[in-house]
């Protein structure tokens, strides 16, 4: 077993930046697969387990669910066979009780390699989320505007349903932008002092995300399958 190090992304960005977008797309360029505790939690939710009956209440209020389930959670999804050359982290870590597991967890293997920050304004955020669709089978992310699949309400992977996500509602989007200032957006500070933070120009196309998303990760050395680069089609 080589003990090359693996390759930790942190996405930061408030809700509705485009890391859920991003991460789905580069996990494929990269070789390296999404870590989504949003996604984990709905899956659960989806499948009635009792942490998903219990990070529902949380969620639906746009409050974090409590680190101990959180980080244990993060924890086993870590232990996961495909996490073995890394992960990008997709809506982890979100404060800082959250931020020093993982340094503890990731300790062992390099620690964070760069944490990519996506720069949106909270007027366009709303827009994002007001209008996202979510495929109740594979979680593949669509704008009605942006970014619509082939077929109103259906999806282009599979066929499954478009829904809204029961957070996506003004109320609740207001609440979360709130809790990601109060909560979150000190780990930028947290990264920046440890020189791993990079900024994206979030408010372009996705396409262009993605371009200069792996313009930064080459420039800081990460650049794993994809060789030379290659955008993904889309
Ligand atoms: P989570 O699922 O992580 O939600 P979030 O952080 O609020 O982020 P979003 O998924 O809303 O946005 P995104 O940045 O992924 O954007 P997306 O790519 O979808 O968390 C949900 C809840 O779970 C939390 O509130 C909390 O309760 C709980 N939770 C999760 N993690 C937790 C943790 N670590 N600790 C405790 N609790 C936790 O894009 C948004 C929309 O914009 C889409 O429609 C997309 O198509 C569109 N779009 C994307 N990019 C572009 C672009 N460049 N131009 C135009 N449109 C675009
Ligand atoms: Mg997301």
């Amino acid at each position: 077993m080589s003990m090359k190090q693996r390759t930790y992304l942190v996405f930061m960005g408030p809700p509705g930046s485009g890391k859920g977008t991003q991460a789905r797309i580069l996990q494929d360029s990269l070789g390296i697969p999404q870590v989504s505790t949003g996604d984990i939690f709905r899956s659960n939710i989806k499948d009635k387990t009792e942490l998903g009956m219990m990070a529902k209440g949380y969620m639906d209020e746009g409050e974090l669910v409590p680190d101990d389930v959180t980080i244990q959670m993060v924890k086993r999804r870590l232990a996961e066979g495909d996490c073995d050359r890394g992960v990008i982290f997709d809506g982890f870590p979100r404060n800082l009780v959250q931020v020093v597991a993982l340094d503890g967890m990731l300790a062992p293997h390099g620690g964070v390699s760069l944490a990519p920050i996506l720069d949106v304004r909270d007027d366009e955020v709303m827009r994002r989320i007001t209008g996202r669709r979510v495929c109740r089978l594979c979680g593949e992310v669509y704008h009605i505007r942006h970014n619509p699949p082939q077929v109103e309400g259906v999806c282009d992977r599979d066929g499954g349903e478009l829904y809204l996500r029961d957070d996506d509602h003004p109320n609740t989007v207001v609440n979360r932008l709130f809790v990601y200032y109060k909560q979150t957006s000190p780990l930028v500070g947290y990264y920046f002092a440890k020189g791993l933070l990079a900024n994206v120009n979030g408010s372009q196309s996705p396409d262009e995300v993605t371009e200069d998303m792996l313009n930064v990760l080459a420039e800081h050395g990460i650049v794993i399958r994809v060789s030379p680069l290659v955008y993904p089609a889309r």
